[in-house]
C-alpha cells in the first residue's frame, strides 16, 4: 500500500485567510500539535512577509524536529535567501518556490513572457538547491494554464533540482475529472517525472477541494497539501481531516495510507479554531459538532442497535470526546486528574491546581460536567496564563427598563487593583466601555458571536470576538456559564493579545 505524504499548510495558506492573525507563540503551539498529529511536512510561513513571520518559521524550525519544516518563497532571490535563513536550523528543511504559470497570471499580473517565466522558475529552483536538497516548486494557477506549458516548466525545474512538484488549483476552478486528467497528463508527458514527488494543492471555491485532491491521489499524486478545518484563502483549502479520514475509511477504494494519528484530529481542530478564531461550522464533515449526532428517531434506533447502521466512522477514531456526564460536584482531585489524562492533557502542578479550582466552581453552577465542558475549561485556563491585565470581577445590570450598566475590576501588570464603571447601549457594550476606561487602548469591535458548548440551560457559553487596532485584527475567546462574563473574558483575551503585540513591536 502506498503512503501519501501529508503537507500541512495551516500556518501559511490557512493563516492567509481573511482575519487570520496568529502570533509566534500560537504558531509554535499549533506546530507542536501538528507534530503530535503526525503530519509529514509543516509549511510554517513565508519568511519574507514580515519579521514576525520570519521569527515564527525560525522558532518552529528549531523546536519541532520530527516533520519537515517548509518555508514558502516567490521565485525571486531575496525570498529564497530569507526562506533559507528561516529554515536552516530545521532537522529536515524544505524551501517551496512558486511562480504564476497561467497566461492569465503572465499577462495581467506578472507581465512576462512564457520564456521569461520558465527561466525564472529554473534559476530560482537552482538557487534554492544551492542551499539544500529538499526543494518544492509550484506553477501557480496550473489548472487554468496550458498543460503543455506546465509539462515544460516541470521538466525544467526537476532538471534544476526540484524534488517535489506541486500542482495548485489556485482559484478552485477545476473539477475532479479535469484535474485528475492534468495529473495523469503530467505522469505521461514529463519525461523526468520519476525523479520528483507529484503533489496537489486544491482550493475550495466550488466546494471541490477535497474531491479534486482525492481524485489526484487516484491518478498517482503522492503528496497532498491541506489545512486543518479547511481554512485558507477565500473559501479555504482542502481539509486535512476529510482527506485523511476518506483515505482511512475507504481504504478498500484508495489502497493508500498516511502517517496521521487520527485520534489527534479533533484536538487539533479545536486548537486551530480556538487560536485563529475561525469557528467550525456544525455540519462540517469529521469535526463539526453535528458530525456524529443522530437526530432522526430511525437513525437513533439503528445506532443504539449497531453503530455501523448509520455511522461510517467511530467518533473515537478522530478523538471526539464523549458528551456524557463524567464528573460532578462531589468528584475529587484524583477523578479529575484521571479524566484529564484520558482526554490527553498533562498539566503542570500549578496549571492543574488552577484547572481543578475552575472545575469546582463550574460544578457548583452546573449539574453535569461533560468532557466538552472540561475541554472548554482547560482552554479558558490556558488563555489566561500569560495575560497583561487580569479580569478580576464583572458586574452587570440590565433589563428592558433600566440603562445597561457595568462595573469591572482588573488587576494591572504591577498587581494594582483597578476598578471602573460605564453605561452602554446594551450590557456587553457597557462591559467593554468600562474595560476601555481602564486599559485605554483604542480599538474597534468588528465581530462578536456566542455559542453554547453543550446542550441545556446551564451550558457554558463561548464568546468569540475580533477587534481591530491600527489595521491589525486580534481575536479573543472567553467561556463561562454567564455570557456577560464570557464576553468580558473574550474582550480581555483580545486586548491582552493586542498589548502583547504592541510590546513585541517595541
Ligand atoms: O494556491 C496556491 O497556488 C498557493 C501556492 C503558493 C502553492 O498557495
Ligand atoms: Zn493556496
Amino acid at each position: 500500500m502506498d503512503k501519501v505524504t501529508i503537507f500541512d499548510t495551516t500556518l501559511r495558506d490557512g493563516e492567509q485567510a481573511a482575519g487570520g492573525t496568529l502570533n509566534v507563540q500560537e504558531k509554535l503551539e499549533i506546530a507542536r500539535q501538528l507534530e503530535r498529529l503526525g503530519v509529514d511536512i509543516i509549511e510554517a510561513g513565508t519568511p519574507i512577509n514580515s519579521q514576525s513571520e520570519f521569527d515564527a518559521v525560525k522558532v518552529i524550525a528549531s523546536e519541532v524536529r520530527t516533520p519537515t519544516i517548509c518555508a514558502l518563497a516567490r521565485a525571486v532571490p531575496a525570498d529564497i535567501d530569507r526562506a533559507w535563513e528561516a529554515v536552516r536550523g530545521a532537522e529536515h528543511p524544505r524551501i517551496h518556490v512558486f511562480l504564476g504559470a497561467s497566461d492569465i497570471h503572465l499577462v495581467y499580473q506578472l507581465k512576462k513572457s512564457r520564456e521569461e517565466i520558465l527561466e525564472m522558475a529554473r534559476s530560482m529552483v537552482a538557487r534554492a538547491k544551492n542551499y539544500l536538497d529538499d526543494v518544492e516548486f509550484s506553477p501557480m494557477d496550473a489548472s487554468r494554464a496550458e498543460p503543455e506549458y506546465i509539462y515544460q516548466i516541470l521538466k525544467a525545474v526537476i532538471d534544476a533540482g526540484a524534488t517535489t512538484v506541486n500542482i495548485p488549483d489556485t482559484v478552485g476552478y477545476a473539477t475532479p475529472d479535469e484535474f485528475g486528467d492534468l495529473i495523469e497528463g503530467i505522469f505521461k508527458n514529463v519525461p523526468n517525472i520519476n525523479r520528483a514527488v507529484v503533489s496537489v494543492h486544491c482550493h475550495n471555491d466550488l466546494g471541490l477541494a477535497v474531491a479534486n485532491s482525492l481524485e489526484s491521489l487516484k491518478r498517482g499524486a503522492r503528496q497532498v497539501e491541506c489545512t486543518i478545518n479547511g481554512i485558507g484563502e477565500r473559501a479555504g483549502n482542502a481539509s486535512l481531516e476529510e482527506i485523511v479520514m476518506a483515505i482511512k475509511t475507504r481504504r478498500d477504494f484508495f489502497d493508500l495510507t498516511t502517517n496521521i494519528n487520527t485520534t489527534q484530529i479533533y484536538k487539533t481542530s479545536r486548537l486551530v479554531s480556538e487560536l485563529t478564531g475561525f469557528l467550525v461550522q456544525p455540519n462540517k464533515a469529521v469535526v463539526g459538532a453535528n458530525a456524529f449526532s443522530h437526530e432522526s428517531g430511525i437513525h437513533q434506533d439503528g445506532v443504539i442497535k449497531m453503530p455501523i447502521t448509520y455511522e461510517i466512522m467511530d467518533p473515537k477514531t478522530v478523538g471526539i470526546p464523549a458528551s456524557h456526564l463524567v464528573l460532578g460536584k462531589l468528584s475529587g482531585r484524583h477523578a479529575f486528574e484521571e479524566r484529564l489524562a484520558e482526554l490527553g492533557y498533562s498539566l503542570s502542578e500549578a496549571d492543574f491546581n488552577r484547572a481543578f479550582q475552575a472545575f469546582k466552581e463550574l460544578a457548583d453552577k452546573k449539574k453535569d460536567v461533560t468532557d466538552k465542558d472540561i475541554e472548554s475549561l482547560i482552554a479558558e485556563e490556558q488563555r489566561t496564563v500569560s495575560e497583561t491585565y487580569h479580569l478580576d470581577r464583572v458586574q452587570v445590570s440590565c433589563g428592558d427598563r433600566g440603562i445597561p450598566t457595568a462595573a469591572v475590576r482588573l488587576i494591572s501588570p504591577e498587581g494594582q487593583v483597578l476598578a471602573d464603571a460605564a453605561l452602554g447601549t446594551g450590557p456587553v457594550d457597557a462591559v467593554y466601555k468600562a474595560i476601555n476606561r481602564i486599559v485605554g487602548v483604542p480599538n474597534v469591535l468588528t465581530e462578536f458571536s456566542v455559542k453554547s458548548v453543550t446542550e441545556g440551560i446551564d451550558a457554558i457559553g463561548e464568546v468569540l470576538i475580533r477587534i481591530e487596532s491600527e489595521g491589525v485584527t486580534y481575536t479573543g475567546r472567553g467561556a463561562d456559564t454567564d455570557i456577560f462574563v464570557a464576553s468580558a473574558k473574550a474582550y480581555m483575551n483580545a486586548l491582552n493579545r493586542l498589548l502583547a503585540a504592541k510590546r513585541t513591536a517595541g
